[in-house]
């Protein structure tokens, strides 16, 4: 089967807004035209205006590291549905880990975001993975798959193809140390079988499922390969424009 990967970077609460342009400008100038791959950049909300005039044209989508469930009105400093596709995004993250375990969001807040994005047409990220002693205690598979359970509640057939799922193990993400390509697809595949007991094998096999954690040039080729691997979403080096076009590079060969 043709599977045309998924690459996105997530740029977390790391640039200003010069530098997001700028970031943007050696993105689109390196890989900006390429088709074999879909991509995005996922830049802190107050530089994504600023973003969207550089990335347009281009073949890089834009997304948000994060958005809000309610439409609008008396929720101080959150950002909705409406103002992020008014800026230009058509992706956002739902439950990136940082969210889970530093900010507190639980399962039935992101499945709220996920279920206002996709009933507002932007296309939900929804991130999941276990903590390092989730892990160790042999708790992966349970953990993950509450989270894609919970998550999804509600979410139908029709929609669920448009949901990008990425999974990221907590313990490698901004560590350096990423999951081995095996210990990742095992992951992969048992959310894909997952998907096939919620919904049906078909649509599973057409869901997209992004490796998050620690990407790099390095190891982005043997992770791209793996079958149950559709992507990644890459957090450091999608900051460095020669690093992110050699994992775009991995993704298309
Ligand atoms: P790193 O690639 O820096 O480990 O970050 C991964 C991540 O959290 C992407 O959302």
């Amino acid at each position: 089967m043709e599977r045309k990967l998924f690459i996105a970077g997530n740029w977390k609460m790391t640039t200003l807004l010069d530098e997001s342009v700028g970031l943007a400008e050696a993105l689109v100038e390196k890989v900006g035209a390429v088709e074999a791959v879909d991509m995005a950049v996922c830049p802190p909300f107050l530089c994504l205006s600023g973003v969207a005039g550089a990335l347009a044209g281009s073949k890089i989508a834009m997304g948000a590291q994060d958005v809000f469930y309610e439409d609008n009105g008396a929720y101080t400093g959150e950002v909705s549905t409406v103002m992020l596709k008014d800026v230009g995004c058509t992706y956002a993250i739902c439950g990136h880990s940082e969210r889970r375990h530093v900010i507190g969001e639980t399962d039935e807040i992101i499945n709220r975001k996920v279920l206002k994005c996709i009933g507002d047409g932007l296309s939900p990220i929804l991130c999941v993975g276990e903590l390092l002693t989730e892990r160790q205690a042999d708790e992966t598979m349970d953990v993950v798959s509450r989270q894609i359970r919970l998550g999804l509640e509600g979410v139908s057939a029709a929609d669920v193809i448009g949901v990008t799922l990425a999974y990221e193990p907590v313990w490698a993400i901004g560590t350096g140390e990423t999951a081995t390509p095996d210990q990742a697809q095992e992951v992969h595949a048992m959310i894909r079988r997952l998907l096939g007991e919620l919904y049906d094998e078909t649509l599973a096999r057409n869901v997209r499922i992004q490796y998050g954690g620690s990407v790099k040039p390095e190891n982005a080729a043997e992770l791209l390969a793996q079958g149950d691997i559709d992507g990644a979403l890459v957090g450091g080096a999608s900051l460095k424009p020669d690093d992110f076009k050699a994992i775009i590079q991995a993704g298309i060969n």
